[in-house]
């Protein structure tokens, strides 16, 4: 079975007074019952791994750089991602793909980055709306994921996030059977790729996940997971979202 995985991505939200809700969590949540991990912006994650140590919380990344260091202004690399108590990093989101231009070769690039620092990749696909219109989804996904996905990819090294751009932060979520679609559609792609690594690993869905529809959306085959944005912010909405994983 995938290991089921419930990702909070706080994107570019978050100072110190926010990893209190990082710690609520954890004091409500001992013993989850899946795994579960927090992604803060990067000047966080020194403080909220050390908040979280000794708790079954992860801490990672948002995303990293393909090089280990140089000249490469403002950026992070795995090695940092690591040395600050990371042990996962989000690649290839949409609004990276969107903002800086990040291609699936980039993403398979960091992708080898993080592998080599033990990281384990989320990496992230999803079709716009305009797509989606077009009839175009499951093809545009099929292409991130082999563009995106390095060959060397393991159910223990690698997470795949489907997230539709056009449900990120817009509460508008697909129906079950749109999810249920393209992540069948990745799950054959991936076993036949990967093999028994693929079978095995976790898909996450994510856009528009909260406490309400979360256990809809975990009761669809071959949803192993959510990466969730706005209510990962909160302890008192990310809660629910990871019992109703743990319950599924
Ligand atoms: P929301 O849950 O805020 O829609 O964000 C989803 C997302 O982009 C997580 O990576």
């Amino acid at each position: 079975m995938p290991t089921k995985l419930a990702a909070g991505n706080w994107k570019m939200n978050g100072i110190a007074a926010n990893l209190a809700e990082a710690e609520a969590l954890a004091t409500a949540l001992p013993a989850p019952g899946c795994e579960v991990l927090i992604c803060p912006p990067a000047t966080l994650i020194d403080r909220l791994s050390t908040v979280l140590a000794g708790s079954p919380i992860a801490t990672g990344g948002q995303d990293c750089h393909a090089a280990a260091k140089g000249a490469h202004t403002g950026d992070t690399s795995a090695v940092m991602l690591k040395d600050a108590g990371a042990t996962y990093v989000i690649l290839g989101h949409s609004e990276r793909r969107t903002d800086h231009d990040e291609t699936d070769a980039d993403v398979a690039a960091k992708s080898e980055a993080a592998w080599a620092e033990d990281l384990i990749a989320v990496i992230c696909v999803g079709e716009t709306e305009a797509e989606r219109d077009a009839g175009d989804a499951l093809s545009v996904v099929a292409t991130q994921l082999a563009g995106s996905i390095p060959e060397a990819a393991t159910a223990a090294n690698t997470v795949i996030a489907y997230e539709p751009v056009w449900a990120i932060g817009t509460g508008r979520v697909p129906t079950t059977e749109q999810i249920a679609e393209v992540h069948n559609d990745m799950r054959r792609i991936l076993s036949d790729r990967f093999g028994a690594e693929g079978a095995e690993m976790s898909l996450l869905y994510g856009g528009s996940v909260k406490a309400g529809n979360a256990a809809e959306i975990f009761g669809v085959t071959n949803v192993d997971g959510a990466l969730v944005g706005g209510a990962s912010l909160k302890a008192a909405d990310f809660q629910p979202i990871v019992e109703a994983l743990a319950a599924s």
